[in-house]
């Protein structure tokens, strides 16, 4: 039998309780943690039979996510003292994401979710976002219904992609033919700190030309400077044709084992299979020359050549989830582009 005081809506002592929705602490971190880990294990169990041992395989997201955002991060407590959800969100310029977003079991299905969900909706139009996005679980009735009722659209599927590391050749590029200067790759963290504010503008003109308004200048710089992982540069001269945020195990998001790619771009305007397909080579190489196992690669099914192109180069899917997206009703995803952003 359960104890009471787990047991929404009554204390100890039978008196109705109270959730409120305030914004995340420092001091809130490894309790958000725990519940965010807890009811996600809850789900997964119910779902798949089976708790995992390690709920998102080693993937963390809580802390440095609220570093980056701050302002965006709530949790749900009862009566001032016992955190039973949590909301995360983050802005990737004006594009504004959702998740993880977690209820403690016994206190689901009480509207606390959309509470928590209206907090971030709060913290998106403070920050005039364009366009807000969520990736959840298609098989379910119920996260379908909630983002409905929230305004989210369901769009196409976002796979989890990966392959086992192997060192292969990197195909030549330009069909055999000498290309002016070679491609190269960089890493972000190698840079001179004066020379990082140049790259980031150029990223971000990159990044727009993508989809306007999109920026990850916060996502490298936490990346960067939390060392979760690093931001490759792929060049050709002067010129940056690509870049890939990559997260490696530790407390970051990349689960055990992995090298996990948390975006990637090759410039709409360099868009060429060959560049996209060195820049993944060069990321298997970096996760080998770490002692990886794995490459983690998630793609958009709009962004199709992308995709096609993992298949390529032997990439396997893991796991399918949906995107789902309000606010701008344009179609900016073009299949040619050769992107890969995981919103989750
Ligand atoms: C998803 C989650 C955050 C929602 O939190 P919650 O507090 O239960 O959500 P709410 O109570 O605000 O809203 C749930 C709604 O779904 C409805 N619902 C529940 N089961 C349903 C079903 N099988 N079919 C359709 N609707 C359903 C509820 O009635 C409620 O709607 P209502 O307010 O109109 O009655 C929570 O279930 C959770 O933590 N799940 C595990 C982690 C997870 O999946 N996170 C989200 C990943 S995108």
């Amino acid at each position: 039998m359960r104890a009471l005081v787990d047991r929404a809506g009554t204390d100890s002592h039978g008196r109705l309780s109270k959730v409120q929705i305030r914004r995340i602490k420092k001091g809130d971190l490894a309790k958000v943690r725990e519940v965010v880990e807890h009811a996600f294990g809850d789900f997964f169990e119910r779902h798949m039979g089976t708790r995992p041992r390690q709920v998102f395989g080693g993937a963390q997201y809580v802390h440095h996510r609220w570093l980056m955002e701050p302002w965006g991060c709530f949790v749900a407590e009862e009566d001032g003292s016992k955190i039973v959800g949590a909301a995360l969100a983050a802005t990737w310029g004006t594009v504004g994401l959702v998740g993880p977003v977690a209820v403690l079991t016994n206190y689901q299905n009480q509207s606390v979710g959309q509470q928590l969900i209206r907090a971030v909706d709060e913290f998106f139009a403070e920050n005039r976002t364009a366009l807000q996005g969520v990736v959840t679980y298609p098989t379910s009735p119920k996260h379908l219904y909630l983002y409905h009722r929230l305004g989210y659209k369901p769009k196409s599927l976002q796979l989890v992609m990966s392959r086992a590391t192997e060192r292969r050749p990197i195909v030549p590029s330009d069909n055999g033919k000498a290309p002016k200067a070679p491609l190269v790759t960089r890493r972000y963290s190698s840079l001179e700190e004066a020379k990082k504010k140049a790259i980031l503008a150029r990223l971000h003109r990159m990044t727009n030309a993508i989809c306007r308004g999109l920026d990850l200048s916060k996502e490298i710089e936490i990346v960067d400077g939390l060392a979760l992982g690093d931001t490759v540069l792929l060049e050709r001269g002067r010129d940056v044709l690509g870049f890939a945020v990559y997260h490696t195990p530790g407390v970051s998001e990349a689960p055990q084992g992995t090298l996990y790619v948390k975006f990637l771009a090759i410039d709409p305007a360099q868009k060429r299979v060959e560049h996209f397909q060195h820049l993944v080579r060069a990321i298997e190489d970096l996760a080998l020359d770490l002692g990886l196992s794995r490459v983690i690669m998630p793609v958009y099914l709009r962004y199709w050549q992308a995709y096609s192109t993992l298949v390529a180069c032997g990439y396997q899917v893991d796991s399918s989830m949906v995107r789902m997206q309000r606010g701008r009703q344009e179609d900016y995803e073009d299949p040619m582009h050769l992107v890969l952003d995981d919103w989750r």
